[in-house]
This record gives structure tokens, sequence and C-alpha cells, in this order.
């Protein structure tokens, strides 16, 4: 008689294909048009369980696109996109580029929570309605259970007495932290970040960066992040691509990308956001 490990072993579950080595996330060949306007053309990368990656490059260049194929806001035009080893919008299928169920789409997008320039929170519901919906609604949990979630991640957020405002009545460095605890609720393996303090007045802009950064420091999360912050950058992420016309123009340790970078062209990008 096989143990149960044996016998589980000879039939291998889709889980079984995501080790510790697999990447979170992993774009192969990945193309993305608007109309006649290519956007994406064979993009690679990958980024590893826990890995902090920094995308930078001119406006335009394609890093929201990015982001949103992850958070499958916007539709694949070529190519896959897999998340811990599992197609997230299309897969091979006898030599055939096929969509993927939406079941396992959807399981998958549970696994990601984005953080939007604009906040983009859902302006009928409460501050504590906007934390819990998701919770309650695509991961089961109990509303007890949810609440009680949201109240430590509104302490987290330094928002203790918010919870019944209305996304309205806060400042734009409020909101963000709302969409930043509401991102937090669902336990995301993943979190995008599309230049959440860009809209910020810049005297908050510090508030929510030293909240990321402890997110960065306490737990395993992986982070995609787009950001003009170069501080930050270069503090929270382990690796930085730079982006031009939608493909990778360099990537590297921050400290290479931004103390001594290869590119003319990512020369030329710092030296403009940096000001000098
Ligand atoms: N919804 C859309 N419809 C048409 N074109 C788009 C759309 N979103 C982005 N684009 C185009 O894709 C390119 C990359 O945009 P984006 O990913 O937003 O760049 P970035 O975030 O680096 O500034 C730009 O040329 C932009 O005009
Ligand atoms: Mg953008």
């Amino acid at each position: 008689m096989p143990t149960p490990t044996e016998a589980a072993g000879t039939q291998p579950s889709p889980a079984a294909s995501s080790s510790a080595d697999t990447p979170v996330i992993e774009f192969v060949d990945v193309e993305k048009r608007f109309g006649d306007n290519v956007v994406l053309k064979d993009l690679n990368f990958q980024v590893a369980r826990g890995e902090r990656v920094t995308l930078i490059g001119p406006s335009g260049s394609g890093k929201t696109t990015i982001l949103r194929l992850v958070m499958t806001l916007e539709e694949l035009s070529g190519g896959y996109i897999y998340i811990d080893g599992q197609p997230l919008t299309h897969e091979q299928r006898g030599g055939k580029r096929v969509p993927v169920s939406k079941k396992q789409q959807k399981a998958l997008r549970t696994r990601i929570g984005m953080v939007f320039q604009q906040f983009n929170l859902f302006p009928n519901m409460t501050v504590l309605e906007n934390i819990t919906e998701a919770p309650i609604h695509v991961l089961g949990q109990t509303k007890a259970q949810a609440v009680q979630k949201a109240h430590s991640l509104l302490e987290q957020v330094g928002l203790p007495d918010k919870a019944d405002a209305h996304p309205t009545s806060l400042s734009g460095g409020q909101q963000q932290r709302v969409a930043i605890a509401r991102a937090l609720a669902m336990d995301p393996e993943i979190l995008l970040l599309d230049e959440v303090t860009s809209a910020l007045d810049p005297e908050v802009v510090g508030d929510v960066l030293n909240i990321l950064r402890e997110v960065a420091d306490t737990t395993n999360v992986t982070m995609l992040i787009v950001t003009h912050e170069m501080g930050f950058a270069r503090d929270v992420s382990h690796k930085v691509m730079m982006f031009d016309g939608g493909r990778v123009v360099e990537e590297g340790h921050p400290e290479q990308i931004f103390t001594n970078p290869s590119h003319e062209r990512t020369k030329k990008f710092l030296g403009a956001v940096l000001g000098h």
C-alpha cells in the first residue's frame, strides 16, 4: 500500500508545479496592442517570490499596461503570463494558444492586489465597507472576521477612527492609505503599486511611502512597483527595470541603476527625474 504522500505523488496536482523557485510572476513573449499601437512586444521577465521590482521609464513606455495585464484589467494580445507557474489568461494546449477557464483566472486573480494613482475607492461605500467588500464576497470571510482585520489594517495605516467615513470626506493621502488597507485585506501574494504617490500633496507622500516601506519590511509580499520616487525605489527594491517604448532598456540592482547606469537612455531619464 502506498502512503498517502506517495499516492499523491503519482498524480501531480497543478499546485505541484509551483515550487520555491517557480517565479511568482513570469511574462513569456508578452505582446500588448491598442489598435495599431504596439505597446509591449516580446516582453520576457520573471519576478521571484518575495522580490520587489521597480519599473522606471518615461511616460508612455508601458509600465501601467504591465501592471494592468497582471491585474487582468487589460487583455493580452499575445504571449503568456504565469502566476506561480499557472497560466493567468492563456495557455498552450495541443500547440494552440487557448484561454484559461474563468474559474482559474479568478482564483489566481484573488492573489493579486493593486493600488492605483487615483485611489479608485468605491465612493458609495464607507471606508470599512471598501476594505471588507472583497474579503467577504471573494474570499468568503465572515463579516466579523473581515471587520476585525479591517480595523487592524486601519490602525496600521494610521486611520483607526475613519472606519465609518466616506471616501469623499477624506484627503488624498487618507484615501490612498485606505486603498492600501483595502489591498492588504486580501492578503495578496503580489502587490502592484502604480505611482501611488503621484496624485498626493508633497507633504503626505512620505507618510504613504513609510507605510509601504513597513509592508516591505514585515511581509514577504512580492511587489511590482511603478514610481518616480527614486529614493523609495532604491530603498525597497531588489531590482530596477528601465523601460522605453515597451522594452527593457536595462535592469539591475538599484544601486547600479541609480549610480552607474549602463545605457544613455537610462542616464538621460534619471537625469530628468532627479533634476540634474
Ligand atoms: N486604454 C488604452 N487605449 C489606448 N491606448 C492606451 C491605453 N492605455 C495605454 N495606452 C497606450 O499605451 C502606451 C503605454 O501606456 P502606459 O502603459 O500607460 O505607459 P506608462 O504607464 O509607462 O506611462 C501609451 O502609448 C498609451 O497611450
Ligand atoms: Mg503609468
